[in-house]
């Protein structure tokens, strides 16, 4: 089987990547010439646990091709993903001008029977605008070629990407035809040896759920910020709230972590979408509106601890920043709570130095040469006046509180991740501040 993939940012190198995997001849297509140039040499853009191994690999068994060509890319195709980005528009919206874009090239290019799959995240009804845009391409040419649209939406979790993609806990599809559904099938069988489910419905459905499975998300880790600035104020500590409610199994442990806040690429974007298409459909989501609102607020809580412990004079202060990425195993900073932090912390004349295993060169993008960074996670704490953990990559889990206590000139702790326990802390003679407990001295 051959197919298409027209994107190759994160998920359409996966998405490319793994289907390759299993055998399929695949054609993984983009605008950007360096991208392409560099991914025939195995020069992975995006930091992802074991994804250049495999399109090396893939590329020396010749299953895995790219190119700047989308008709070439076509050429014998089954089946061709749209996987480009789906920025927010001005207004919250889902941009979907290059999701049509390349619908209207597949229109120009394509020569035989091809199910046009949109994986990109898309507001219910962007099918028919795909579909509306190939016919127009096609009868411009005057070619009589049919073909059939699919939605399938993409559940990745970057940092886990090629995992998620292998064995994912569903596959969701919305089709509108057999022979679409029989061509995906097919293309998904080796996925289903291993019992993980198809799902097909119809395009709508499939659209949704997208949406509706990261508004899910998000709002879990909304409500558990909000307890967890309740419980600050009435003297509980979230850790033991989250416990307790985790094991309940209508609720379930997964995803009830306070922190600060929901990043990335896909949770902001997709919650903003969302609330646009219902508005205009006059149904307005409150929840999701409180749930928006509660994240934005959440990325400002720890910056609001820090001035309360410095009595609002940061001017001067030095802060050590351990980790600048949206999670652990990604180089991804879009929407990252640290963006937010270290603006607040510049802004209020504070200076920031910054460690992450993988985001440095990312975080020179976004902020120049307004912060340093160091080359390990100590070297940032020399003369800091607190620690602010950001991200728990697992290296910061462990610290050598002598060492830190050796560094620092201050030994204050804020951790926006929960994950030291505040009575060591506090015997390690630190001020530990967490989200949503007290310092130390607390049971458990
Ligand atoms: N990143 C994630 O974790 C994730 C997970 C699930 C779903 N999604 C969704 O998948 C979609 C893609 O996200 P991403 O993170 O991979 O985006 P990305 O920005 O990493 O990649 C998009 C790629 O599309 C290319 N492109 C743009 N126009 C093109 C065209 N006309 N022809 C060929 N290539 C073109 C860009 O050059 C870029 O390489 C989005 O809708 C996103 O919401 C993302």
């Amino acid at each position: 089987m051959k197919i298409s993939v027209v994107g190759t940012g994160y998920v359409g190198l996966v998405t490319g990547t793994c289907f390759a995997e299993t055998g399929i001849n695949v054609t993984c297509v983009d605008i950007d010439e360096k991208k392409i140039n560099k991914l025939k040499e195995s020069i992975i853009p995006i930091f992802e646990p074991g994804l250049e191994t495999m399109v090396k690999k893939n590329l020396e068994k010749q299953r895995l091709f790219f190119t700047t060509s989308l008709k070439d890319s076509l050429e014998g195709a089954e089946v061709a993903f749209i996987a480009v980005g789906t920025p927010p528009g001005e207004d919250g919206s889902a941009d979907l001008r290059y999701v049509l874009e390349v619908a209207r090239q597949i229109g120009k290019n394509m020569t035989q029977y091809l199910v046009v799959v949109t994986k990109s995240t898309v507001p219910i009804g962007t099918s028919v605008k795909v579909k509306a845009a190939i016919r127009d391409e096609l009868e411009k040419r005057g070619a009589q070629i049919e073909f059939d649209v699919a939605s399938n939406p993409e559940f990745l979790k970057e940092g886990n990407a090629i995992d998620d993609f292998l064995k994912p806990d569903r596959i969701v599809v919305g089709v509108e035809s057999e022979r679409a559904q029989r061509i995906m099938s097919r293309l998904y069988k080796p996925f289903l040896l291993n019992n993980h489910p198809i799902l097909f419905m119809d395009i709508p459905s499939a659209e949704l759920t997208k949406y509706a499975a990261n508004a899910m998300l998000a709002t879990k880790i909304s409500f558990m910020n909000d307890m967890a600035n309740l419980c600050e104020l009435v003297g509980a500590d979230i850790n033991m709230v989250r416990k307790g409610i985790g094991t309940d199994n209508r609720i379930g442990n997964k995803f009830i972590y306070a922190g600060i806040g929901y990043g990335g690429s896909c949770f902001p974007k997709d919650v903003k979408a969302i609330i646009k298409t219902a508005e205009k459909l006059d149904h307005p989501l409150r929840l999701l509106m409180a749930v928006e609102a509660i994240n934005e607020d959440q990325k400002k809580v720890m910056v609001g601890k820090v001035r309360t412990h410095f009595k609002n004079d940061l001017k001067g202060k030095t802060f050590a920043v351990w980790g600048l990425a949206f999670k652990p195993n990604t180089d991804d900073m879009r929407e990252a709570p640290s963006r937010v932090i270290i603006k607040q912390l510049l802004d209020a004349g504070a200076k920031v130095k910054a460690y992450d295993p993988v985001a440095i060169e990312e975080s020179k993008h976004v902020f120049g040469n307004d912060i340093t960074y160091g080359n390990d996670p100590y070297d940032v704490l020399i003369d800091a006046d607190a620690l602010l953990l950001i991200t728990e990559w697992p290296e910061f889990r462990m610290p050598n509180f002598k060492v830190l206590d050796k560094l620092m000139k201050q030994k204050v702790i804020f951790d926006g991740r929960n994950i030291y326990d505040p009575n060591e802390i506090a015997e390690n003679g630190f001020v530990y501040y967490g989200i949503g407990r007290k310092s130390g001295k607390l049971l458990g």
